[in-house]
């Protein structure tokens, strides 16, 4: 079985184009089969998105990990004037986010092919993830734990997940590393900024 995050290059493409708006800004993403909510902005990412932008309105250093088409990075980085780089193991995902940077005419992000960190160096102020929980809890926390180790010392991980999957058990492991709060909540969903 194929899930959006594994690469299938025979996968037909069917692109399509999806709005957003905040504040005075407007953007388009072009989504495609084979990545994640491909037909819609995912609700939960939505949440995660806003309730950071309404929490920090600072140029940090961000970096969207599992950035799919692009959506939160591109957004935060016109939003805020923020220098974001966006990483995803989905070929598919990070050529669509490249074309998301372009057709935007964002300055500040660029978009590259990464396992979870493996391809990532330097050190953020902050780290934005809407994690893949399909590919497993191991998963999940290798993308929030290994966070810390790419965050300069009071940088700040952000992520969105969803009470019914585990959500409150996941954010106690995270406790011997971060400082959790629970910024937000929203149908289900729990926004967490960890410092
Ligand atoms: C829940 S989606 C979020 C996508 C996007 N950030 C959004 O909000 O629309 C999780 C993303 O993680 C990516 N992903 C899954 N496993 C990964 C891995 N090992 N390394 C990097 N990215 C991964 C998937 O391809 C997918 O794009």
């Amino acid at each position: 079985m194929s899930h959006y995050f594994t690469n299938n290059e025979n996968l037909v493409s069917e692109t399509r184009e999806l709005t957003y708006k905040y504040d005075s800004f407007s953007f388009t993403f072009l989504s495609d089969n084979g990545v994640f909510s491909k037909k819609y902005l995912d609700f939960g990412s939505r949440l995660l998105l806003e309730t950071y932008l309404k929490n920090e309105s600072e140029p940090l250093k961000v970096l969207d990990v599992g950035c799919g088409y692009g959506f939160i990075g591109s957004v935060i980085s016109v939003v805020n004037n923020s220098y974001v780089d966006m990483i995803d193991v989905n070929k598919r995902a990070v050529h669509l986010t490249q074309m998301n940077i372009k057709n935007n005419k964002i300055k500040n992000a660029v978009c590259f092919e990464s396992n979870i960190y493996e391809s990532v160096e330097g050190l953020y102020d902050v780290v934005i993830t809407n994690p893949p929980i399909r590919t497993g809890r191991e998963t999940v926390l290798t993308f929030l734990r290994d966070s810390k180790k790419y965050l300069k010392p009071g940088g700040e991980l952000w992520f969105v997940m969803r009470k019914d999957q585990g959500a409150l058990t996941v954010a106690k492991k995270l406790e011997d590393l971060y400082k959790i709060e629970i910024i937000d909540k929203s149908k289900g969903f729990l926004i967490f900024k960890g410092i």
